[in-house]
């Protein structure tokens, strides 16, 4: 049998392609293990059963391959909620964690806000939202049933019940439902364009992360009709790609949006932009 120590020091030197092989390893064996990373520090000798050491191996080769960490371990944290993620939901970024404090920002504690996520895929934004929330009903939508699956089970484990899904495209199956925030990070990728999209991302769902022409054509379709699905003095939030600024504020301001504001994320980048329904 080998000890945790060994396998770690085996399994960084085969993840060397990753940008992180130590996290990547430790965060692997101790999601097998089901233990807390830091027992690899205060017990290095512990020894690990054949079976596992061969589970462990699976998991690294594939790790090689490409497969991202959150999809091997099936869990992603986010503002610190452990979501389950699967190849049928995108998996949330640090930078939609700032999307939510944005909008927490703008939401009064106790207020009964409306609010929509739209394309929810993990429930990430939904799920966060409505955990520091509680008083607000939350409408959580996405086309994938796969996304909605894995969403349903995360607010479930969060024990709310302030979220309603829906399969739809974007607002097609929401009636004439009007919201106080809308809430949206779209597909706003050039998949198709000169940047190749990563091999990591490549395991991601093309739905959640094509955004056709040039990355716009979701953003294209969803502003123009969310400013008809916002309560007089409500705001939309949207996330896009770092060189979309200029493009989201037009959007913005040619229908009629007011307050029209964008916010950097953590590498300085333009990552959300705000308006709000006059
Ligand atoms: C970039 S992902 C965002 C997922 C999640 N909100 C997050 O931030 O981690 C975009 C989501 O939009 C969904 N989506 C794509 N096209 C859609 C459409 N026409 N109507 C509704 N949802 C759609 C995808 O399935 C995916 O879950």
């Amino acid at each position: 049998m080998q000890t945790t120590r060994q396998l770690l020091n085996l399994a960084v030197k085969q993840l060397q392609s990753s940008s992180a092989p130590r996290l990547d390893a430790e965060v692997l064996l101790a999601s097998l293990l089901k233990i807390d990373r830091s027992r690899f520090y205060a017990h290095p000798e512990t020894a690990v059963a054949e079976e596992l050491t061969g589970d462990f191996r699976r998991l690294l080769h594939n790790r090689k391959g490409g497969c991202p960490v959150a999809y091997l371990t099936g869990t992603k944290e986010f503002l610190s909620i452990n979501f389950a993620v699967d190849q049928n939901t995108l998996i949330p970024r640090p930078e939609t964690e700032l999307l939510v404090e944005l909008a927490l920002k703008h939401i009064p504690g106790n207020s009964p806000h409306q609010i929509l996520d739209l394309g929810t895929g993990s429930g990430a934004i939904a799920v966060a939202v409505a955990a520091a929330r509680p008083a607000c009903k939350i409408t959580a939508v996405d086309l994938s049933a796969g996304a909605l699956r894995v969403a349903r089970q995360n607010a479930a484990a969060m024990t709310l019940s302030n979220i309603t899904f829906h399969q739809s495209d974007w607002f097609g199956g929401l009636q004439n439902k009007c919201f106080d925030a809308i809430l949206c990070n779209p597909p706003y990728i050039d998949y198709l364009g000169k940047t190749p999209v990563s091999s990591e991302t490549r395991y991601e769902p093309r739905i959640a992360l094509d955004g056709g022409y040039k990355g716009q054509t979701c953003i294209r379709a969803i502003i123009p009709a969310a400013v008809k699905r916002l309560n007089p003095g409500g705001f939309m939030i949207i996330e896009h790609a770092h060189n979309q600024g200029d493009f989201v504020r037009d959007q913005f301001k040619s229908n009629n949006y007011q307050d029209v504001s964008t916010h950097k994320d953590y590498a300085g980048h333009e990552r959300h932009s705000m308006a709000r329904r006059p």
